[in-house]
């Protein structure tokens, strides 16, 4: 079939909005048709070009939903009319990882993914003769969308899908760091640095989780404001002061769990000593710029900091996703507040710039 979709042609270059092919699923995928979806940093990443192992052409986009609208041979957890969270980060169950209980990172189609393929290795995106490559194995700034049905969570059919979106990426990263990676207990002191989508999806999961004393850190006063909405308690506008601050307004000692959800090796250490001595924990969300190193002076580990990282906020896929949209109907999480602007596909360029000039949390597409 032909759908719209908007395809990275060129790095450093406006994304086209055109039509391209889109073959019916294989054995263990799905077709998805994509009802909405959140554009999200990594997408502006690979658009940019700075990302050194994108490709091109490719049709970008990862946070999405929709609606399932045909199965291909063997798939058992699907049929058509499911809605479904599309998942970068699949859950097939089956591999060492998914088995161990101890990791998120499934292993069973990661090579080629990242390569941009489909698990058999081939696409299902064309342009005539032309491949054109699957981003992040989702490929969601499109009409419809081929994926492994180990990548797709299924989600209550009640929920709406332009909101459920944000938790194919952004909002269950930081919502995961909290529930699943710190494992927030109540009563704890939290701090959270960079307040975007991902850092307040940590305050909405540490909140949830009862944490009492939320400190959020962020430059952006609009940006405090929306955390102190989903239950932070304390701000802090950022820098070398701000450790200082958490360590004076905690006795010294620093906070029971820290996430960092900027991207900057600075900040990452900031949140590694705001930390508290003897138990604290930092998790690490963002994604810093390739070669970068995180600078941490060794005294830090050796008085009981723990220091962790957080691949989609440590979910697992299938099994989490569903969870959290349910934590969502049931009005626990406040998913609604994440999203600052609704476009049409056709104005994707549009998105970016917002994301640029830092205009809302979220924008999400609608088909
Ligand atoms: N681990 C994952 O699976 C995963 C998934 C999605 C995004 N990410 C990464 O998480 C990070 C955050 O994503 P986002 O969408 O929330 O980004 P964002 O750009 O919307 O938010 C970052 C925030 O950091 C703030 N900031 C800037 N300098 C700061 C400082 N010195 N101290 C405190 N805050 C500061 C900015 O004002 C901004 O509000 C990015 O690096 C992104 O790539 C990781
Ligand atoms: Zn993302
Ligand atoms: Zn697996």
């Amino acid at each position: 079939m032909q759908i719209r979709a908007a395809v990275l042609e060129e790095f450093g270059k406006p994304l086209v909005v055109q039509d391209v092919g889109l073959d019916g699923p294989k054995a263990g995928e799905v077709l998805v048709r994509v009802q909405a979806c959140g554009v999200c940093h990594t997408d502006l990443y690979t658009a940019s070009g700075v990302d050194p192992s994108g490709y091109a052409p490719t049709v970008l986009g990862h946070e999405g939903a929709g609606v399932v609208e045909a199965v291909g041979e063997g798939v058992t957890s699907l049929a058509p009319g499911d809605h479904v969270l599309t998942l970068f980060s699949p859950q097939c169950r089956e591999c060492v990882h998914c088995t161990s209980g101890k990791t998120n990172i499934c292993l069973a189609i990661r090579d080629e993914q990242n390569q941009g393929y489909l698990p058999d290795h081939t696409t299902r995106l064309h342009r005539g003769d032309e491949r054109i490559r699957h981003f992040m194995g989702t490929s969601t700034f499109a009409e419809a969308t081929v994926m492994p049905e180990i990548a797709l969570a299924k989600v209550p059919r009640e929920a709406p899908l332009d909101v459920l979106c944000t938790l194919a990426c952004g909002a269950t990263t930081g919502i995961g760091a909290a529930l699943y990676i710190a494992k927030v207990e109540p009563g704890a002191t939290v701090a959270v640095f960079g307040a975007g989508l991902v850092g307040l999806g940590a305050v909405a999961g540490a909140k949830l989780a009862g944490a009492e004393r939320i400190f959020i850190v962020d430059p952006s006063a609009d940006r405090r404001a929306k955390a102190v909405d989903l239950g932070a308690t304390d701000e802090l506008d950022g820098g070398e002061e701000a450790v200082a601050r958490i360590l004076e307004e905690t006795g010294g000692f620093g906070a029971d769990y820290t996430f960092e959800a900027t991207g900057l090796v600075d900040v990452m250490r900031q949140a590694v000593e705001a930390a508290r001595m003897g138990w604290g924990q930092c998790v690490i969300a963002g994604v810093a710029g390739r070669g970068e190193t995180l600078n941490v002076i060794p005294r830090y580990l050796i008085t009981g900091r723990r220091i962790a990282g957080a691949s989609f906020g440590g979910a697992r896929g299938r099994d989490d996703v569903p969870a959290l949209a349910r934590l969502y109907l049931e009005g626990k999480l406040p998913l609604e507040r994440f999203i600052s602007h609704h476009l049409p596909l056709a104005q994707v360029n549009e998105a970016f710039e917002l994301m640029e000039r830092q205009d809302g949390i979220r924008t999400v597409l609608t088909f």
